[in-house]
């Protein structure tokens, strides 16, 4: 438990037991999952529960802050279990509290206890202090809304500018560490919706606030709450980082030939450039070197007549996300006996495909083709004249 402002109290949670967050994405230094309480002279409100796993440890907290029969109000930004499945819970121990949720979620869901739904700006008084609500729709999920504290410059926000990872603090120790968490946060989870999560940054970053609040990762203010602001409306709006990309699969060593020698080619000419083997690199680490790519090579075997596995099913998941919208794609397919051009260019339509190479035993690369690449790739990045 930690005091955030005069009138907000913080509930951490670690969950340090899930492997997998979604049974997706790894937790190797687990997962926070943030509940607050708002106390004010008339009545106290929570703001989002915990996972339902680690109810009792969250009990014990929360009557530590707040005499349970003052409780008004537990308001649920967001139905996904993480932040909800507590809820049913939690209302056996609660006399006189209303559930709050956008209309939207009312609608969806069907919630325990007696539910109020609220719209953009309504707000709840609790005497000294007062909640108004806010509609991020999409911001996950489309019942989605934060709520703001407006005497204490406080915003409740859940999955917006959440983090993986452990906090027991709610701060983080490594700056660097904890970014690459928030990143990759955001690309597993939010980046599909990143239209959305946009005007939800722009709309949070118009009330000025002192302090952010959310469900996963850490408490922002000062420096910390500029920074995130500044990355989401980044990341949510196109964002480049001026480098280059290679998606790689290899079965018998030649696309791995052919993608270290390209690599070397890039990097003579200036160029930014990692590789990643799609084969063995976990997916939520290689979405967040998409997000940040200008330039996405993508190399591969072909598998059964088609795109390689590692890399077909790689590519979709970005492709459902728009990670790859905007970025200039190159493709080097190696095949036996069927090339599979027309499949990769299927799975790739409407994207911004620059040149595939193909290649086989009979008709091999010549190492003009991978140099006249590297140099096409550096003038797009302005790492070289092209020639
Ligand atoms: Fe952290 Fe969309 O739940």
């Amino acid at each position: 438990m930690k005091r955030i402002s005069d009138h907000v109290f913080a509930i951490p949670v670690v969950d340090n037991e899930t492997d997998l967050f979604e049974s997706l994405w790894p937790l190797d230094e687990g997962v926070n999952y943030n509940s607050y309480v708002v106390i004010g002279s008339e009545g106290a409100a929570i703001v989002d529960t915990v996972h339902e796993n680690f109810f009792d440890e969250y009990l014990e907290a929360l009557k530590e802050i707040v005499d349970l029969e003052n409780v008004k109000y537990v308001v649920v930004n967001h139905v996904e279990p993480d932040h909800s499945s507590s809820l049913r819970l939690l209302l056996e121990h609660l006399q006189n509290a209303k559930v709050v949720i956008s209309k939207t979620g009312a609608t969806l869901f069907n919630l325990p206890g007696e539910v109020l739904p609220v719209e953009e700006g309504n707000e709840i008084s609790l005497g000294d202090v007062t909640l108004r609500f806010l509609m991020t729709p999409w911001t996950h999920w489309p019942e989605t809304m934060v709520t703001y504290v407006p005497e204490d410059g406080v915003v409740f926000t859940c999955d917006l500018f959440g983090a993986y990872g452990a906090y027991p603090n709610l701060g983080a120790e490594d700056q660097d560490g904890y970014l690459l968490e928030a990143r990759r946060y955001y690309v597993t989870v939010l980046s599909k919706y990143a239209k959305f999560v946009n005007s939800a940054t722009a709309k949070i970053r118009s009330l000025n606030p002192k302090i952010l609040a959310p469900g996963h990762g850490i408490v922002y203010s000062g420096d910390s709450l500029v920074q995130i602001l500044d990355l989401y409306s980044d990341w949510s709006s196109g964002h480049r980082e001026g480098r280059a990309l290679i998606l790689y699969g290899s079965m018998y060593g030649s696309v791995y030939d052919k993608v270290h020698t390209l690599l070397h080619l890039l990097e003579a000419e200036g160029v930014e450039v990692d590789a990643l083997d799609l084969s063995r690199e976990d997916w939520s680490y290689a979405m967040t070197f998409v997000l940040g790519a200008d330039v996405v090579v993508i190399a591969y075997p072909t598998y059964d007549a088609d795109v390689f596995p590692p890399v077909k099913y790689f590519l979709q998941t970005v492709l459902d996300k728009g990670l790859l919208d905007g970025r200039a794609l190159y493709v080097i397919e190696a095949h036996g006996w069927s090339s599979s051009e027309q499949k990769i260019r299927a799975l790739l339509d409407g994207k911004d495909i620059r040149r595939v190479l193909s290649f086989s035993q009979k008709q091999p690369l010549k190492i003009s083709d991978l140099e006249n690449l590297a140099a096409e790739i550096a003038a797009i990045l302005g790492g070289s004249e092209q020639t």
